[in-house]
């Protein structure tokens, strides 16, 4: 996959995996990587799919409905990449908190529901439930943030909540964050993830 691979100074800390929203390129989320840690070393990755020349991590039949079959192969090719990554840039495999927008969050809530090790933690801005009706692996120790909009077209709030219930059900340690806005990435919300990764 298409990525950038930042070492960062302390190899103790997570590697910040960063997944774009649909359109978006391995570039966009950097900014919030600094905004988070900026001692952490950051692999960010360009989606594999192209809709209307726009990358995005996995297919869409229409908005907020996915391909299902397409979400599966892209989830488990970018758990794979992560193996493969965290072996050429002697990362630990274990200690990999996602940080996605929109798209690139649902991917990373993907990685959460069907593999139990793939991400360590994730922050989600605007995720949606990535697929419904499965069982989800084990998720204790697992940390999340969630950071949803109260008028967000695209991620209702019903289904922000849903995500934080389905994740808590697997044993994951959620944290749902609020903003009285729409679908967009704002600052607050990030310094809001930021303080809840100092936290942990
Ligand atoms: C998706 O397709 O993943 C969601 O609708 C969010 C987006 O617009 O990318």
């Amino acid at each position: 996959m298409i990525h950038i691979f930042n070492k960062g100074k302390d190899r103790a800390k997570p590697t910040f995996l960063m997944l774009h929203g649909t359109g978006g390129n391995e570039l966009d989320l950097l900014p919030l990587a600094g905004m988070i840690d900026e001692q952490a070393s950051v692999l960010s990755v360009r989606g594999n799919v192209l809709e209307n020349g726009m990358p995005r991590f996995f297919r869409r039949l229409a908005e907020g409905v996915f391909d299902e079959e397409d979400l599966l192969i892209r989830t488990k090719e970018l758990n794979e990449f992560l193996n493969e990554a965290a072996d050429k840039y002697e990362f630990d495999r274990n200690n990999i908190i996602a940080i996605g927008y929109s798209n690139g969050a649902n991917i990373a809530a993907s990685l959460l529901f069907h593999y139990q090790n793939a991400l360590k933690g994730a922050i989600l801005h605007h995720p949606m439930v990535p697929r419904r009706g499965i069982d989800l692996p084990d998720l204790t120790g697992t940390n999340v943030f969630i950071a949803a909009g109260t008028n967000d077209p695209i991620c209702s709030p019903s289904e922000s909540s849903e995500l934080q219930t389905l994740l808590e059900n697997a044993k994951a340690d959620v944290v749902l964050h609020w903003e009285n806005r729409g679908h967009q990435l704002t600052r607050e919300e990030v310094e809001a993830a930021a303080d809840w990764f100092r936290n942990l």
